[in-house]
């Protein structure tokens, strides 16, 4: 891959991964691949922000070496340790051996807990900055974003930010920047990053986006350390990152179930004709041949969601429970939401579900719908209305 020059004397030094179909272990779906974001800043001093991911490591190094001997660099600037962003900071630091480390206290913590580097850490706060010549970084800790060790880094004479995870997308593409790619495209991989990763840290996140407003600093570009680059329109993310932190639901319903025999499908049919007699829009997704992390995504951005399970050794199908566990992780509080499903004798999917809704902070509009057997004729209008309700529950 070329390296490309982002502005006089800056250049991506990235690596495109086309291949890669999950993230972090294999929690997070990455339907469009992703990138590993570097950047090299030419001036007095050498400058590299961020590395990659380790396994790609020698294409960075190939990069680097089309434009400066890696000898050279003297600054690996760190805003983030996990490895897929400091995996190849081993590599470059055997071909750079002057390079110093500037990271954050806790960065330096965890490069060193995972490496046993020994290695020369220069900790920065934020506002500290680090002349390279000509040009001048400014430091902004982002604890939480989304590790304690975050921090963005500002170019101040270019107005460039570069924020590492945050504003990033999981979307390989043959554009570097915004607007050499299809803009819903990667708007959609940026949602999904969001919404599974960001989430839990929406509070912070909107604290952070207030504080960079309060700074006045002028932003031209923003290069986040996966995807693309944001120079036609950095407002474009910078507002979707307002809207997702503060307001995150756009509406409508998403009905989401597992069924053993058709019966919870069956309540969730009769669940979505009663929103849509509400006239509210709704999605339902059978969970078992749906991906997770598009569901939710969905969930996220939906006003209110119903949650269905047959009934299997007094709890909810295996489809389910990773699903719940993962809202409860993400904390997806004040939500309004419903439980459903149907049994033989026993049940208990209902109570299972309303307990990870309890926990995760979603607002239940009723105790849930737990149904014997097959729904009847006055079952489903009973669903149906229940599924009314739940929409109109929407505020
Ligand atoms: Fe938190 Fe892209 O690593």
């Amino acid at each position: 891959m070329n390296v490309r020059q982002i502005a006089p004397n800056i250049y991506w030094v990235g690596v495109i991964d086309w291949d890669t179909r999950y993230f972090h272990g294999h929690s997070l779906s990455t339907h469009r691949g992703t990138t590993y974001n570097a950047y090299l800043i030419l001036d007095e001093k050498v400058a590299l922000v961020d590395t990659v991911y380790t396994p790609v490591a020698d294409k960075l190094l190939e990069n680097i070496r089309q434009i400066v001997d890696p000898a050279q660099i003297d600054y690996i600037i760190c805003n983030h340790s996990e490895v897929d962003h400091s995996g190849a900071i081993p590599h470059v630091l055997a071909a750079a051996p002057k390079a110093q480390i500037y990271c954050t206290q806790k960065g330096a913590e965890f490069l060193e807990a995972q490496f046993h580097g020994g290695w020369d850490y220069h900790v920065v706060k934020t506002f500290d900055e680090l002349s390279l010549g000509k040009r001048t970084l400014t430091f902004l800790e982002a604890p939480m974003l989304h590790w304690p060790d975050s921090m963005f880094t500002y170019i101040k004479e270019d107005a460039i930010l570069m924020p590492n995870d945050a504003f990033g997308q999981h979307y390989a593409s043959s554009g570097r920047f915004d607007d050499e790619v299809d803009v819903d495209e990667m708007m959609e991989e940026a949602s999904k990053y969001y919404a599974n990763i960001l989430t839990p840290f929406s509070s912070l996140v909107a604290k952070k986006l207030k504080e960079v407003a309060d700074l006045g600093l002028p932003i031209k570009m923003i290069c986040p350390s996966h995807g693309v680059m944001f120079r036609q329109n950095p407002g474009l993310i910078l507002e979707a990152y307002q809207r997702w932190s503060t307001a995150p639901a756009e509406g409508g319903v998403v009905i989401v179930y597992d069924t053993m025999w058709g019966s919870t499908k069956m309540m969730a049919e009769a669940i979505a004709s009663g929103v849509d007699a509400a006239g509210v829009p709704y999605k339902i997704f059978h969970l078992p041949v749906s991906d997770r992390n598009d569901v939710i995504e969905e969930i996220m951005r939906a006003g209110a969601v119903a949650i269905g399970s047959a009934t299997i050794n007094r709890g909810v199908l295996p489809a389910i429970a990773p699903l719940l566990d993962e809202l409860v992780g993400l904390r997806v509080a004040g939500k309004k939401a419903l439980a459903f499903g149907s049994d033989g004798w026993g049940g208990g999917a209902v109570k299972v579900i309303n307990e990870y809704l309890d926990k995760a902070g979603m607002q239940r509009i009723s105790e849930g719908v737990a149904m014997r057997w097959r729904p009847d004729e006055a079952a489903r209008k009973a669903l149906q209305e229940i599924g009314r309700q739940l929409a109109e529950s929407i505020e």
